[in-house]
């Protein structure tokens, strides 16, 4: 991917008084339009309506939402810092349900708050959280980069890679999961045809992934979501890469709602199935994917899609925005320290438990230990 970043997902502005700077994707592709978020109550707003999206990105919005949460104090005592921490991160853990990564960045938040309790001024723990969001914000980066190189090794010269929903840049702080692997494997020189389901009813494929793709240079194919099955017939889909919004212990896999779908289309063509994720979209606290929740969202996202009524007036429409792909379709699981095949719950528990152990560690304020 380009270095000079063509746009910014979200930026903090400023030190502990400052805001969060948000994308608005519900503009795009038409326009590029920045929101100024100053409290919690807009960051709640965000994410709720997809302005800010995608697993990561959600995460990191929520941990400088409860920055902002924590700037207007009516008295500033510890116990009215702890108390308040409490409520915004109940509050933003609210917005949505399904991806895991909100609630693993908001209990990183009070796992760090909880560290500084009765040793930093009430004024110092601000400061601190501020870093940690930073922090989860900067490692996103690293950890985006991680994915591209390893998924990158799982894409050949030549190939079509097909995707669904937007697991790019727009959807973390900087490469994303799954375009990442298709962005590091451009700019190591292979030639890929990339195509992106539109992905309804709110279609991310259609207006976040062919453009920002398009941005970097990436010539890309749009087709509909009903599209698949018969681009694959054709023997033009060589791979399915997909990012993820929660992956329980034994490797099912939610992702936006048509996921599924594809990858019973990938297995009856012979097709590799490939997820893309962070080790804090796993949730190893969940033994199967049935557990996983799945948000529901209004009829009138599909009845009348941005404002354009497609149904008859009252007519009943289901409207759940992620299905859970069982872990024996998925070939793959690709993460920032490497590739897990096959997935069931050994293999995932081996590559994701120890990276959590060490995580919660540092955040909990205990010095990394560099041989681990
Ligand atoms: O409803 P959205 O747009 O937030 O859904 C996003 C997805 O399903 C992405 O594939 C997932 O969050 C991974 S993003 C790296």
């Amino acid at each position: 991917m380009n270095e000079s970043k063509p746009f910014s997902t979200l930026e903090w502005i400023g030190d502990i008084d400052g805001y969060l700077k948000i994308l608005d994707q519900t503009q795009l592709p038409g326009k590029l339009v920045y929101i100024d978020c100053q409290d919690e109550h807009q960051v709640w707003h965000a994410i709720k309506s997809l302005q800010v999206r995608g697993a990561p990105a959600i995460g990191i919005a929520a941990a400088y939402g409860v920055c902002l949460g924590l700037k207007a104090l009516a008295s500033p005592t510890e116990d009215s810092l702890f108390d308040r921490l409490e409520a915004v991160t109940a509050y933003l853990a609210s917005s949505r349900p399904t991806a895991v990564n909100l609630f693993w960045a908001l209990e990183r938040m009070k796992r760090h708050a909880a560290a500084c309790r009765g040793i930093m001024s009430h004024q110092q723990i601000r400061q601190a959280l501020l870093e940690e969001a930073r922090a989860i914000h900067e490692e996103d980066r690293a950890i985006c980069r991680g994915i591209g190189d390893w998924g990158s090794t799982l894409l050949s010269d030549g190939m079509g890679i097909l995707t669904h929903c937007n697991a790019g840049a727009l959807a973390t702080s900087e490469l994303g999961t799954a375009l990442a692997a298709i962005y590091t494997a451009v700019a190591s020189g292979k030639r890929l045809s990339v195509f992106a389901a539109e992905t309804r009813p709110l279609w991310q494929g259609a207006r976040l992934t062919t453009w920002e793709l398009s941005m970097h240079g990436i010539p890309v194919t749009l087709i509909c979501d009903n599209m698949a099955a018969q681009v694959m017939r054709e023997g033009k889909v060589q791979a399915v890469i997909v990012g993820a919004d929660r992956i329980a212990a034994n490797g099912d896999t939610a992702n936006k709602i048509g996921t599924y779908g594809l990858a019973v289309l990938a297995k009856a063509h012979r097709i590799p199935f490939y997820v893309a994720a962070p080790s804090s979209t796993f949730d190893l606290s969940l033994p199967h994917g049935g557990l996983i929740p799945i948000e529901q969202r209004a009829a009138e996202e599909v009845t009348c899609p941005f404002g354009l009524p497609i149904a008859p007036k009252g007519v009943a429409a289901y409207n759940p925005a992620f299905d859970v792909t069982p872990a024996e379709l998925i070939t793959a699981i690709i993460y920032e320290r490497g590739i897990i095949s096959p997935v069931n719950e050994g293999t995932v528990r081996a590559a994701i438990e120890p990276l959590h152990r060490r995580k919660e560690a540092i955040s909990s304020g205990e010095k990394p230990n560099p041989h681990r």
